[in-house]
């Protein structure tokens, strides 16, 4: 027997084949019967008639309740009007399990019903096309970089100390000291890029965060590439590259996906063109027109970081991804690089895509050892615990950087999804950690 998974099915027209699901819905009126079955690579009609199958397996099939686990056997007929392209007309049926009442149903559920029972909710369909998109979000940033000669190494989850500022340090004990859960993985990505030139570590990221906005998690997924020889253009280019490589992936890949989330390519078609990129000083200035005109309401002020009124505005002017660079210095990391023309900028970027905001952060590091010693101090940091890193700088030290991109807040910008919680299997929030 030829099993088939649904996304390929237009293939196998005419075949006889066996798909193997959950029934996703069902509806029939008299001898006839459509199931609706989902196997997670998308969702095909099954057509039974009583007069084909007989009156025991049509019984069957009729009692059959939502998220009933079946395999079918039947023959493709290509069909421009039903869902995916294709529909197979029902020849046999086995039975798995039939599922008790499912929580789910077509009614609308408020969020924290939803929430308590993500681990049924993925099989929804809107998840479903979620998860999917973020796959192949993971899978372009890794084909891109990987395409660009870089080498995936990893970063440890425990880590002695902070990289990303102390205030959102998830700490633990471990054995007879303490640890911290890593907020980046990039200190250490910076002594594989010593060793292998072009980096990049992906894995989960931990962060204290108390705010309770759409775009916070405690812990969420992200990818981080570092590599020598790099100044601010060249880490800007990469991400622009990366970013665009993803746009026409997903464009080209998950066009059923974007259909099911009611996204127009068109919106994602708009974004793949040249990031623009200006300095912060020009970005702040514009932002203070805006708040003159009564354009906007904010409490921005030339010298802060963005907030997020300032980065919709931003996002919406330029109604694709823009890069924001030379922040002051004070609102960023103890391990940038300030710029030579003006030491209170860091040569740091920001990359704001509408809607969704913030979903890049790089910069070129500090690769003086004495410069970075100091920063370490300035900043209140334990020297101990940055020995190691502060070592990367007294063995042919390179001028290097790289950037860090969250994927939650990729995908939740690709597919339109407002809260980052629905755009990662089992979200880690300030209020949740069930189920
Ligand atoms: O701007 P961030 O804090 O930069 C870093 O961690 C650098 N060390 C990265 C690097 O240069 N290697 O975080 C990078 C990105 C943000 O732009 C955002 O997309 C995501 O990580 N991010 C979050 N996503 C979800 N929930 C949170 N609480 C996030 N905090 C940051
Ligand atoms: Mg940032």
């Amino acid at each position: 027997m030829l099993d088939v998974r649904i996304s390929d099915l237009t293939q196998h027209d005419g075949a006889e084949v066996r798909l193997r699901g959950w029934l996703y819905n069902s509806r029939g009126k008299g001898k006839l019967l459509f199931l609706l079955l989902r196997d997670g690579s998308g969702i095909c009609q099954c057509v039974v008639l009583r007069n084909e199958v007989g009156d025991e397996i049509f019984e069957e099939a009729k009692a059959l309740t939502q998220e009933s686990s079946v395999e079918v056997v039947g023959s493709v007929k290509l069909d421009e009007r039903a869902p995916g392209g294709a529909e197979v007309k029902v020849s046999s049926m086995r039975v798995h399990q039939v599922a008790e009442a499912y929580p789910i149903t077509k009614k609308e559920h408020g969020p924290g019903f939803l929430m308590d029972h993500r681990h049924l909710w993925l099989r929804s369909k809107r998840q479903m096309a979620i998860l999917r998109i973020r796959h192949r979000v993971i899978q372009s940033f890794r084909n891109y970089l990987d395409q660009e000669g870089f080498f995936c190494v990893d970063s440890p989850v425990f880590t002695p100390n902070a990289c990303e500022g102390t205030s959102t340090l998830f700490e633990t004990n471990y054995f007879d000291t303490t640890a911290y859960l890593t907020q980046s993985g990039q200190l250490y990505a910076e002594a594989s890029a010593m060793a292998l030139g072009k980096v990049y570590c992906f894995g989960p990221t931990f962060r204290a965060e108390k705010s309770k906005t759409r775009r916070h998690l405690t812990e969420f997924w992200m990818l981080e590439p570092e590599f020598v020889y790099a100044g601010l253009t060249e880490v800007c280019d990469l991400a622009e590259g990366m970013i665009r490589y993803t746009l026409d992936n997903v464009l080209k890949h998950n066009q059923q996906d974007l259909i099911d989330l009611e996204r127009d390519s068109a919106v994602l078609e708009g974004w793949n063109r040249e990031f623009p990129r200006l300095r912060y000083d020009d970005a702040a200035k514009m932002l203070m027109e805006w708040k003159a005109e009564g354009k906007y309401e904010s409490e921005f002020e030339p010298g802060d970081d963005l907030g997020a009124p300032d980065e919709t505005m931003l996002g919406e002017h330029y109604g694709c991804p823009v890069m924001v660079t030379h922040w002051p210095a004070e609102v960023k990391a103890f391990y940038m690089k300030r710029a030579e023309d003006d030491p209170t900028k860091a040569l740091g970027v920001d990359i704001i895509a509408p809607t969704a905001g913030e979903i890049v952060g790089g910069a070129v590091r500090e690769d003086d050892h004495d410069v970075l010693k100091q920063r370490v101090l300035d900043h209140g940091l334990p020297l101990e615990a940055f020995q190691w890193y502060l070592d990367l700088r007294k063995f042919g030290s390179v001028p290097h950087g790289g950037f860090g991109i969250g994927l939650e807040r990729t995908v939740s910008w690709i597919t339109g999804v407002e809260h980052v919680r629905e755009c990662i299997p089992f979200p880690r929030t300030l209020q949740r950690i069930y189920p």
